[in-house]
Formats: C-alpha cells, sequence, structure tokens
C-alpha cells in the first residue's frame, strides 16, 4: 500500500504551468531528491497548487510545504490555508505556526535571545540617514547592511559605507534590519546546514561572484559540498536548539563566520532549497521523517 504525500507548490513552480519561472529546475531537482527515498518507502510524492480546491489538498494525510514561492504576495490567505487544511486535520509540515513565526526576520531576535550565535542587529522601523549614521558608530564599523525583515533574495537590500552614506532625506521604506557588513562573506563566503528532523543532514558552502557580497545564483553565487568541522556543526546545532515549538521537519540554517565562529544569518524553514546534489541521503531522511510524523 502506498500512501500519497502533498508537495506544495505554486504556478511559478509546477512542471507544466505556462507561467514556470527559469529556476523551477530547483524544484525538480528537490522532488527528485524526494521521490527516491519517498518511493521505496511506500510514500506517493504529488506536487500540488497550493491555491487548489481545499479538497484537492484534504485529501492527503501530509502535506510539505515545498515550493510556495509565491506566498510572500499572499501571505494573509497562505497562512489561512495552512491552517485550514490542519484544522481539517491534515499533518503540515512545517507547521502553519512555525511558517507565520518564520516569515518576519525578527524571528533572530527570539533564537538571540535563546542563545543562538547571531549577527549584531539593529531593528529600526524605517530608517533615516540619520539612523544610518548612527548604526556605524553603534556598531564602529564602516560598512552597513541594510535588510528587509520581510523578504527573500536579496531583495530591497542596501549596503553603505561612511563615504557612500544615504543622503539627508533618505528614508528605507520598510520595516528593517541593519547589520555591520561582515567580510567574512567575501573571504569565505555563507554555509547552509540542512536538518532533517532534527538532525544533521549535509553541509554546502555559498561564495558570491569577484566583485559581489551576495551569493545567491541569481547574482552570480555558487555552492560546492564541504565537510563541515564539528565546531561549525555544533553551531548549527545550538541554532536548531533554540527553535520554538515543534521539532522542524525541515531546515536550513545559513551561517557567517563572526569574530572566529559561526553565527545564523537565516533560519529557513518555509520553503528553502534544500541542496539535494549535494546530500544524497536526503530522500530517505525526509521519508523516515513523514513516516514517524504519520505514525
Ligand atoms: N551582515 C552581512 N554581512 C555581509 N553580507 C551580508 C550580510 N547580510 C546579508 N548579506 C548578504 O546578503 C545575502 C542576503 O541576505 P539574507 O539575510 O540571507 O536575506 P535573504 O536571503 O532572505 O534575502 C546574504 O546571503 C549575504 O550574501
Ligand atoms: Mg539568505
Amino acid at each position: 500500500m502506498t500512501t500519497r504525500i502533498g508537495f506544495l507548490a505554486c504556478p511559478g513552480t509546477l512542471p507544466g504551468s505556462p507561467v514556470r519561472r527559469a529556476d523551477a529546475f530547483e524544484h525538480d531537482v528537490q522532488i527528485e531528491a524526494l521521490r527516491k527515498g519517498f518511493t521505496p518507502a511506500g510514500l506517493d510524492l504529488v506536487e500540488i497548487d497550493w491555491h487548489g480546491e481545499i479538497e484537492t489538498l484534504t485529501a492527503f494525510p501530509l502535506v510539505l510545504v515545498g515550493t510556495v514561492w509565491d506566498y510572500q504576495d499572499h501571505e494573509a490567505a497562505f497562512l489561512a490555508r495552512l491552517e485550514e487544511l490542519a484544522a481539517r486535520g491534515v499533518i503540515v509540515c512545517n507547521s502553519a505556526e512555525l511558517v507565520r513565526w518564520n516569515s518576519d526576520k525578527s524571528y533572530l531576535r527570539d533564537l538571540s535571545a535563546a542563545g543562538a550565535p547571531t549577527i549584531p542587529t539593529l531593528w529600526p522601523d524605517a530608517p533615516s540617514s540619520e539612523d544610518i549614521a548612527a548604526a556605524f558608530d553603534h556598531f564602529g564599523c564602516d560598512r552597513l547592511v541594510v535588510k528587509r525583515r520581510v523578504g527573500a533574495g536579496a531583495e530591497g537590500q542596501e549596503i553603505f559605507s561612511r563615504e557612500n552614506a544615504p543622503p539627508a532625506g533618505w528614508r528605507y521604506g520598510h520595516r528593517a534590519m541593519v547589520q555591520p557588513f561582515l567580510p567574512a562573506i567575501v573571504e569565505e563566503g555563507e554555509y547552509s546546514f540542512v536538518f532533517i528532523d532534527g538532525q544533521f543532514s549535509h553541509a554546502i558552502r555559498k561564495t558570491a561572484a569577484a566583485g559581489d557580497y551576495r551569493i545567491q545564483s541569481l547574482y552570480g553565487g555558487k555552492e560546492e559540498a564541504i565537510d563541515p568541522t564539528p565546531s561549525d556543526i555544533a553551531a548549527a546545532e545550538a541554532v536548531i536548539r533554540t527553535i520554538p515549538g515543534e521539532v522542524p521537519l525541515y531546515a536550513r540554517i545559513d551561517m557567517i563566520r563572526h569574530d572566529g565562529a559561526l553565527a545564523v544569518m537565516e533560519a529557513e524553514m518555509i520553503e528553502p532549497y534544500l541542496y539535494p546534489r549535494q546530500g544524497p541521503h536526503l530522500g530517505q531522511l525526509m521519508a523516515e521523517a513523514v513516516l514517524r510524523r504519520l505514525k
């Protein structure tokens, strides 16, 4: 007997969709890796549009929040949908509660308060040029990154130096987070640690293209499999342990070195790319985790 498991996707990622995105090959890579573990475990992974009829989604005992790359444009509807599925008895991984908490980078404050190693951050609502000037002094640094609290793909991100500061009258149009620019991003890169059901699975290192500091593939960033040191794995585990509530079925902990130790840049538990090509056991680990939740 096989059990059907739903993989929530969106028009931008579903195979055959007329509006499929150019980077949706990541969806295919992830699906292929999961099926490799799911099929032998008696799990049939079905890609499905999260916008579809509720009855098509409640047909699954468990759904994975897969490649819902458009959820930020419909956030309230998306969270309501996850809650509705749970209310109708579907196991949703990760849960609506965890997704809600994870959708605003203010969660980093919770992780920090719980003892995770984090990057020093100021949290101004809509910073002015004066706020940016004060942030240079606050951190005692010459370069700053200003980011949106809600967002992905480095969208809306600004970088300033003391010589190249925002002009008088400038204001950032979003709830922001301001961090010192950490030179490790160009010298060493950023790490991603993948955890399945709280257990470390695999890690990669992402480096930016020459002349850039953003490691995203959109800006020419590259990734490679690595064999992290025990102390770097321990740093990522320290982050996983501070996540409130349930143990996430899947999580990707993005980290950067700061003052010699890894600090968390992001802890992604909504629709992270899990770098399946660098983690050959991903499908099997996910299948085992799903079977444990179904019990
Ligand atoms: N404090 C920082 N120092 C250096 N680079 C940073 C810093 N914050 C962000 N970056 C760069 O910008 C990228 C995007 O920032 P991130 O916080 O991961 O947001 P998101 O991936 O959600 O857009 C990072 O992957 C990194 O390349
Ligand atoms: Mg990121």
